[in-house]
């Protein structure tokens, strides 16, 4: 069957087109179209410029992933409908329906997370039960998944999203934007062990996450010192050091006291090289059986190719949704 699947949660305009049968699944076309250079001038995503942006996109990004391929030979169209800015998700969803509406296909409703989860699944048969650790610029979870389609949070950040911080201490720092990225540049040739950032609840015996306080200490850090800007890629270092530890500290446990039978990173921040060894490495020293798996890094951050790979596995399933009753769902949680 092919599935088109179409992505506007924040600020990535994004369609994709797959073709997929039993366990194969064939990347037809990915198209996305990234506002980061209209955002870049604000420092942050503003939510009625993005949706500017993808109603200006959306219909010639979808016609270029359809490429040669005909409406009449798209079985399914994969739409996400939450979580994510309220604004942006009404796009891609009024377009889906309206498309259903028109065309007769029928419409899968994706939860963003989920499809980052599902990111993984391209590389093949994921071995149950799972783990995945889903790191975001909205979200921070660790989910466990006994069963595909089903989903239980057994911990999450109590106030921002690991990759709100990355991209908050980047601001700190003036050091560019998105944040993330910047931070994982300077911090290649900076020393991670200058400065010792806080590892908020590494040692709390729960798997939830804070990351507030350690932006703070960063934000207070570089106000004490005069003459930072040589320290800049120390301070990166240190506090990606920090973050990275606290992930994989609670990642590592979980693994452990779950008996999981594969670790999934998934989310933007899944693109950072410091996050993706250190699990790698440390899940090979201390729970050896368990395999580990991360998307390519296009894959990590947003594209609407997990959208159209998380609506196989719904379409496979029968889970479709009337269009008269899809409607966006900015604050979705998976269960
Ligand atoms: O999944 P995503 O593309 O969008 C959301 O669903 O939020 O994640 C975006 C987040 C941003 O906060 C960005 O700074 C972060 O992912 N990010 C990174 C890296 N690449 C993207 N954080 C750390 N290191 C990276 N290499
Ligand atoms: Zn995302």
């Amino acid at each position: 069957m092919k599935i088109l699947g179409i992505e506007t949660s924040c600020d990535e305009t994004a369609a994709a087109l797959i073709q997929a049968e039993g366990e194969k699944i064939k990347v037809i076309t990915s198209v996305i179209s990234s506002q980061v250079d209209i955002h870049r001038k604000f420092g942050g995503i503003v939510p009625e410029v993005a949706a500017r942006e993808h109603l200006k996109n959306i219909l010639p990004i979808i016609d270029q992933a359809l490429g040669r391929n005909k409406w009449s030979d798209v079985d399914y169209i994969a739409v996400t409908s939450g979580p994510g800015l309220v604004t942006s998700l009404l796009v891609g969803v009024e377009t889906a329906k309206t498309l259903s509406l028109v065309l007769k296909i029928p419409l899968l409703s994706i939860n963003h997370i989920e499809a980052h989860v599902y990111a993984n699944w391209l590389s093949g048969r994921i071995k149950l039960p799972a783990l995945s650790l889903v790191v975001s610029g909205g979200h921070t979870q660790l989910i466990l998944i006994n069963n595909q389609g089903h989903y239980k949070i057994i911990g999450q950040t109590l106030d921002d999203a690991i990759g709100e911080c990355f991209d908050k201490v980047a601001k700190i720092l003036n050091v560019g934007y998105p944040g993330g990225p910047a931070i994982e540049k300077l911090a290649r040739s900076g020393d991670s062990k200058k400065i010792n950032f806080p590892r908020p609840l590494i040692n709390q015996l729960n798997y939830n996450f804070s990351f507030s306080g350690l932006k703070t200490s960063v934000l207070y850090f570089t106000r004490s010192v005069p003459n930072k800007g040589f320290l800049k890629p120390d301070i990166c270092a240190s506090f990606q050091q920090a973050a990275v530890d606290v992930l994989v500290a609670k990642t590592v446990r979980a693994t452990n006291e779950h008996k999981v039978k594969t670790v999934m990173l998934a989310g933007g921040v899944a693109a950072n090289q410091k996050l993706r060894t250190t699990l790698k490495n440390q899940l090979k020293k201390q729970s050896p059986k368990t395999s580990f798996m991360v998307p390519d890094f296009p894959l990590c951050t947003d594209n609407a190719l997990m959208i159209a790979i998380a609506g196989y596995f719904k379409a496979k399933k029968g889970l479709t949704t009337p269009w008269q009753q899809l409607t966006a769902d900015p604050n979705w949680q998976l269960s």
